[in-house]
């Protein structure tokens, strides 16, 4: 199995939520999902994008906060005939009365030569169903209420945003406190041409309401309008001047790396903390990690099922210790992202850094991810 995340990847509808993102489910009602999803509507959004709406399978909820992401697996398209996961951002607003929507959708953007968004934008149809996982992530789930944020985005790294300002809109314009709010949203969105604007009606008709102000910023015409927004690349003295109040709001970035080290060097630049920063990546192995801390000493961890114990010094991942072992271990993302990896802890205690791959109810399962997790003692796996 090959996993790969594309955090963004397009956008959703141009209206803003269905009804079920309303609170106005009457299915049944869940926190997580692993099954089945129905394809329900194909809506191209731009030359390259595509809106994919599902619904479970089962006729039962699809339950995800603003900016988490399910996990999809694609049959067939691994280079060995395998499937392939691919972790896609839930881009439609989400439920703001507990229990999930009916439908959500997911905004995928063609990427050159990539074959899942080639598979999605060539051959998935209204009616075929996809196997999903989640949801998944954390982004956009330390909300401050009172406090203000600042988006940051590039390309389809608007994805989880579009949740995020969809969810407000619906909960600002029905009144609903069920979710904690910024007090204000200032979202900066970098694209190459006006023909590149995922959603770009509904986003700018979201701009200086509900106290949320959305900034396109383009490099680029595209060939049928001459762009006469903010113009041009990036950078902290246009930073500054877009967003004042920089050193006031909490700043999220999502966008492909190199976008993601550019911004984040700027608003350091800026002078905002490191702790006002949160990131999301969509592509494995770039994001900047954590350090974890390690214990001392060598540790055994033994794999029952592998019928395998092999020696993991202090600070190696147990994942890492099994492949230099040659033990066989299902994985993908090797940080915490994609959850592939996920195994059950019989005895010891690990210190796991994880990104979202594992639900709090797993953990207290006795699960973890081998990929981001560091002995303290040994280790019994299942
Ligand atoms: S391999 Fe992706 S979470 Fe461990």
């Amino acid at each position: 199995m090959t996993t790969y995340y594309d955090g963004g990847s397009g956008t959703p509808t141009t209206e803003v939520p269905t009804a079920s993102a309303w609170g106005a489910s009457t299915a049944l009602p869940r926190d997580e999902f692993t099954g089945d999803l129905v394809c329900t509507a194909l809506t191209p959004v731009t030359h390259d994008v595509l809106d994919v709406t599902l619904r479970a399978a089962d006729g039962g909820t699809l339950p995800y906060s603003p900016g988490q992401y399910y996990t999809f697996t694609f049959p067939g398209l691994g280079p060995g005939g395998e499937g392939v996961d691919r972790c896609y951002s839930v881009s439609s607003a989400a439920a703001v009365t507990g229990g999930g929507v009916e439908e959500l959708t997911i905004t995928v953007k063609r990427v050159p030569g990539g074959p899942v968004s080639a598979f999605v934008h060539e051959r998935l149809r209204v009616g075929d169903t996809l196997r999903a996982d989640g949801p998944y992530g954390v982004f956009g789930s330390d909300v401050r209420p009172g406090a203000g944020a600042l988006y940051l985005s590039a390309g389809s790294g608007i994805t989880p945003f579009l949740s995020m300002m969809r969810t407000r809109a619906v909960l600002l314009e029905k009144g609903e406190r069920s979710l904690p709010l910024w007090s204000s949203v200032v979202h900066v969105h970098a694209a190459h041409s006006p023909a590149d604007l995922v959603h770009r009606v509904e986003v700018m008709g979201l701009s200086d309401r509900h106290e949320t102000t959305v900034i396109p910023v383009c490099s680029a015409d595209s060939p049928a309008e001459a762009w006469a927004g903010v113009r041009g690349r990036l950078t902290a003295q246009k930073l500054a001047v877009l967003v004042p109040d920089l050193m006031e709001r909490e700043v999220l970035v999502c966008g492909p790396t190199a976008f993601m080290e550019a911004v984040v060097a700027m608003v350091v630049d800026l002078g905002v903390p490191a702790e006002r920063i949160h990131l999301e990546s969509y592509v494995f192995g770039e994001k900047p990690r954590v350090p974890v801390q390690a214990s001392a000493g060598v540790f055994s961890i033994e794999f029952r099922g592998a019928g395998r114990t092999v020696s993991c010094p202090a600070g190696t991942t147990i994942l890492a210790a099994a492949r230099e072992a040659g033990v066989a271990h299902p994985s993908s993302c090797a940080e915490g992202v994609c959850g592939t990896c996920r195994a059950t802890m019989v005895s010891g205690e690990v210190d796991m850094d994880h990104q979202g791959g594992i639900r709090p109810r797993e953990v207290r399962e006795g699960k973890i991810l081998p990929c981001c997790s560091v002995p303290r003692t040994d280790i019994v796996l299942e």
